[in-house]
């Protein structure tokens, strides 16, 4: 059966609604990650994927740069009913105080990759040209927060992309027949890269 992005009415504005995570794949990511009982979204937007993680964890912090995303945030978690579980915090990812303060069992990392072209299908190539740049918050949040990090990333980037990051799961996302992003599960059990797709309708 096919379904709209979210099953109820959130805010948010055109390109915040357009850049969240359908809400049928941030369950699956959520239930992917059930085993944690605290995680951190880094570049949370208005909230769709923590509110999903909110829903099978104990606790969230929830971090971006645009008060208005995070205004828009805290209505979705009440929307959901989750409000209660996660801590919405206006600030830069970047910011190795703000990182060096949330203490959790996993981290999510959810940076914009849509570039400057006018086509929003188009998505940028290199860890450099997301907003903020991949390399440095991965790196930060391996040196600040966990090893454990799930990364939501363009459909352009590879193993050879990553490769500098050490081995990981990746999942292919296509949603509506077409391939929309990938996911990137960073563990430290985790040896070599393998690679799945997954298709939601
Ligand atoms: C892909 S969207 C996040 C979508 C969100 N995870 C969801 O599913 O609803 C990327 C977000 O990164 C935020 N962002 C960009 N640079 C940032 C920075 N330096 N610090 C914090 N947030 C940042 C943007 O404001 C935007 O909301």
């Amino acid at each position: 059966m096919k379904q709209g992005k979210f099953s109820r009415k959130i805010r948010a504005d055109d390109t915040s609604y357009y850049m969240s995570c359908p809400e049928v794949v941030a369950r699956h990511i959520a239930s992917r990650l059930a085993d944690f009982r605290t995680c951190v979204e880094l570049c949370c937007g208005v909230g769709m994927l923590s509110i999903q993680l909110a829903r099978v964890m104990n606790k969230v912090f929830a971090v971006d740069i645009s008060a208005k995303n995070i205004e828009d945030a805290k209505h979705n978690a009440g929307l959901y009913g989750v409000a209660g579980r996660i801590e919405f915090i206006t600030g830069d990812v970047l910011d190795e105080k703000l990182l060096g303060g949330l203490g959790a069992d996993v981290a999510v990392l959810d940076p914009d990759w849509s570039g400057l072209s006018e086509n929003k299908e188009d998505h940028v190539s290199g860890l450099e040209e997301t907003e903020p740049s991949l390399r440095k918050l991965f790196n930060l949040t391996r040196k600040h927060v966990t090893e454990n990090i799930v990364a939501r990333i363009p459909k352009t980037f590879s193993f050879k992309t990553l490769e500098e990051f050490g081995p990981c799961r990746m999942e292919n996302v296509f949603w509506g027949d077409k391939l929309r992003f990938k996911i990137a599960y960073f563990f430290p059990e985790i040896n070599e890269n393998s690679e799945t797709n997954i298709s939601f309708d």
